[in-house]
């Protein structure tokens, strides 16, 4: 199978800048590479003088119980997207089974084909047990209504809303068109949903607190891997500002350019509770399936493992802003 994504040994927006459809950062692709980069800005404290014991990466994360802080993050549209022969439905039930292996969680992705793309993904989650969290783009009422319905006899965990889909042009032009959302307009989904909500797509403080004011649960700082808007921060870059205002007050999610256990670690001493990850965990899935997937989920764990022993941790909560600096 050719796929579209060049398959980097480091996934980084180079290569597939600007390849939307295909798995590229918009425009320049600047959003997707400086979320990579920005990483690489923030350096590791290490220090071996603590008490000898075990490491554990387990993570308890809005009621879940998790092996490590890691979602899979949403990625619909895996025909166009990636040029894999296999639907959304298929890809989300294989993710999801991938995510049982791995003892984390997964994220399902939305469209405008409600019935194949939405539906399909979120009949998946059902399938698990509920287990996995389904994403619902910024509609209009009227569409966010008609996802509610379907997800009226169906089993999900909890809910989330890519708000950050709110400029998509082919979104906008459609029939049932995406928008902004103020807090109102949050908690109105949140209400109707009657489970925990997330939103992701935040990249400013007023941005969170406006999550907050809406009573929702969770927060993912993202910028939809570069794929919305050029030239923002890396996420990395404005989770200090977002965690100092909202940190307690809601349950703080990252995602954009998490690579490696050290990169899980760096998000997680600068305020974030997990992160979730999008291009190579899709790409490991799209490749070897659930065992992909779980083979990916345990190098990042181990990595992660290895970091907390060579800096003094024993648990996540250990894994406090001093153990990093920020050059
Ligand atoms: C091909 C593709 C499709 C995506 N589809 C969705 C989606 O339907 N909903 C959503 O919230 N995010 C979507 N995303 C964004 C991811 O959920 C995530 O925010 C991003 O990929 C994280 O960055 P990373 O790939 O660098 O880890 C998509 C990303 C890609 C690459």
């Amino acid at each position: 199978m050719t796929l579209k994504c060049r398959e980097c040994r480091e996934c980084n927006g180079i290569a597939c800048r600007g390849e939307i459809p295909g798995v590229g950062g918009k425009d320049t692709g600047r959003s997707f590479i400086r979320n990579v980069e920005a990483f690489r800005n923030v350096r590791i404290n290490m220090d071996v003088c603590a008490q000898p014991g075990n490491v554990s990466t387990e993570a308890h994360i809005l009621g879940m119980d998790l092996s490590v802080p890691v979602f899979m993050a949403p990625v619909a549209g895996i025909r166009g997207n990636y040029g894999a022969d296999i639907d959304d439905h298929d890809y989300n039930l294989m993710m999801l089974d991938g995510c049982d292996l791995a003892g984390i969680r997964g994220f399902t992705g939305d469209g405008i084909d409600l019935e194949g793309l939405f539906a399909g993904s979120a009949r998946a989650v059902n399938d698990h047990d509920g287990h996995g969290i389904v994403t619902i783009k910024p509609w209009v009422k009227e569409g966010i209504d008609a996802r509610i319905e379907i997800l009226s006899k169906l089993k999900f965990d909890m809910a989330a809303m890519d708000i950050d889909a709110a400029g998509l042009p082919l979104l906008r032009a459609g029939k049932t068109p995406v928008e902004t959302k103020t807090a109102e307009a949050l908690r109105y989904v949140r209400e109707r949903l009657g489970k925990p909500f997330i939103v992701k797509g935040v990249m400013t403080v007023n941005a969170a607190l406006t999550a907050v004011e809406a009573g929702c649960d969770a927060i993912v700082v993202s910028n939809h891997g570069g794929r919305v808007l050029d030239d923002t921060p890396g996420t990395i870059e404005v989770l200090p500002e977002i965690a100092e205002a909202v940190k307690g007050k809601i349950t703080i999610l990252l995602d954009g350019g998490v690579r490696s256990g050290n990169d899980i670690f760096k998000a997680l001493a600068l305020g974030a509770d997990g992160v979730l990850i999008g291009r190579p965990l899709a790409l490991a899935c799209i490749k070897g399936g659930a065992e992909g997937v779980r083979d990916a989920v345990g190098k990042l764990q181990a990595q992660l493992r290895d970091t907390m022993l060579m800096t003094g941790c024993h648990v996540l909560k250990d894994i406090t802003s001093d153990k990093v600096r920020i050059m």
